[in-house]
C-alpha cells in the first residue's frame, strides 16, 4: 500500500488526462451518492461548489432531488449497496452520472466514467476526485481551484511530504483526534478514514468552529490518551487562527500541520497525501497490514447474503 500511496502524484497526472463528456446544461443543483472512499472526493469538492451540492451517504436520497438536480454515483467497485439504492431511486428523477471501476453500477448507467481496476477504493482517490473537479471546473461549476498548482505542488514535494509524514506517524501515541476548518475539515475526515482502514485503528475526526461549542468541553478531564493534529493554512482566517491558539493551550498532545501552496484546492490535496502516507507509515510502525480491509468485507458479504435470504 506504501509504494501505491507514494505513487499519487503521478496518478494525478494520469487522472486529470481523463475526461467526462456530459451536457450539464439546465443544472441547478448536484447531489452525489456514495460511500467511505468513493465519497470522500465528493467531500472536498463541495467546498468549491458554485451549485447547491449534497453528499449522500444513505440508503434514501433527499425530497428535493429534482429534474434539474444532477446525481453523480461514485462507487469504486460499483456494488455498494446504499450508492446502488441511491442511484436506483435517483435515477427516476434525476439527470445521472456514474464514476465507477466497473460492478453494477457500471452496467446499469450508460453516461459514466470508468477507472482503473484493481485497486483499494481509497487508493483511487485520484482517479474518484481530479477527473470530477475538473469537469465541474470546465463547466464553470466551481469557485476557484487550481489543478496545475495541484499537481505542481504534490510533484514537486514528493520527499518533503513522504518525510513529514513519517514523523507525524512516529509521533502519533494514543487515539489520533483530527481537526480542521472549511475543506480542511473534509481532509481531516479523510485522515481519520484512512488511519481507521490503513492503520486499523481508532481515530475522530472534528470540524472547527463546531467543535469549540462541544468537544472543547471534553479536555477539562482529557488526558494524556490522544494525539491531536491540527490542519492548517499559514493564511488562515484571524478567527480560525485565534481559536487554534486557544485550544494548542487547552489540549494535551498537539501536532500541527500546515498546507503549502497559493490555491485552497491544491493546499486541502497537499494535506490530504500527507495524510494517506501517515496512515500507510503508521500501519508499518504498528506492525499491521494496510491493505485488506477484512471487516467492511464482511460485512458486505454479510449483508448481501442476509438480503437473498430474506428476499
Ligand atoms: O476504502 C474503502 O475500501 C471503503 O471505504 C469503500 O470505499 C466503501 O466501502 C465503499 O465501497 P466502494 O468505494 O466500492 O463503493
Amino acid at each position: 500500500m506504501l509504494e501505491i500511496v507514494k505513487k499519487f502524484p503521478e496518478q494525478v497526472e494520469e487522472a486529470m488526462k481523463m475526461d467526462i463528456e456530459f451536457s450539464v446544461k439546465g443544472i441547478k443543483s448536484i447531489a452525489v451518492a456514495g460511500m467511505g472512499g468513493s465519497a470522500i472526493s465528493a467531500d472536498i469538492i463541495k467546498h468549491f461548489s458554485k451549485l447547491p451540492f449534497f453528499v449522500i451517504r444513505d440508503y434514501k436520497i433527499p425530497s428535493f432531488l429534482n429534474e434539474y438536480t444532477l446525481f453523480i454515483a461514485i462507487s469504486y467497485s460499483g456494488n455498494t449497496e446504499e450508492t446502488l439504492t441511491c442511484y436506483k431511486k435517483a435515477k427516476r428523477i434525476c439527470k445521472t452520472f456514474a464514476i465507477t471501476s466497473g460492478g453494477k453500477l457500471s452496467e446499469m448507467e450508460e453516461n459514466k466514467l470508468l477507472i482503473p481496476k484493481n485497486m483499494q477504493p481509497r487508493a483511487a482517490i485520484a482517479y474518484l476526485l481530479f477527473p470530477l473537479a475538473k469537469f465541474l471546473a470546465k463547466n464553470n461549476l466551481l469557485y476557484n481551484i487550481d489543478l496545475e498548482e495541484t499537481l505542481y505542488i504534490l510533484k514537486s514535494n514528493k520527499e518533503q511530504m513522504q518525510y513529514a509524514a513519517e514523523k507525524i506517524a512516529n509521533s502519533i501515541e494514543g487515539i489520533p483526534l483530527i481537526y480542521g476548518y472549511g475543506v480542511m475539515a473534509s481532509i481531516a475526515k479523510r485522515w481519520r478514514q484512512q488511519l481507521n482502514e490503513n492503520a486499523k485503528m481508532t481515530a475522530f475526526d472534528f470540524s472547527l468552529p463546531e467543535c469549540n461549542h462541544n468537544e472543547l468541553e471534553a479536555w477539562e478531564r482529557n488526558g494524556k490518551d490522544f494525539t491531536c493534529i491540527f490542519l492548517r493554512n499559514k493564511d488562515e482566517d484571524e478567527k480560525i487562527k485565534k481559536r487554534f491558539e486557544f485550544m494548542k493551550e487547552v489540549y494535551g498532545k498537539v501536532i500541527e500541520v500546515f498546507s503549502i501552496g497559493k490555491n485552497d484546492f491544491a493546499k486541502a490535496i497537499y494535506l490530504l497525501h500527507i495524510g494517506d502516507l501517515v496512515s500507510v507509515y503508521k500501519a508499518a510502525i504498528d506492525g499491521v497490514e494496510a491493505e485488506p480491509v477484512d471487516l467492511i468485507a464482511k460485512l458486505k458479504k454479510f449483508l448481501t447474503q442476509h438480503s437473498r435470504s430474506s428476499s
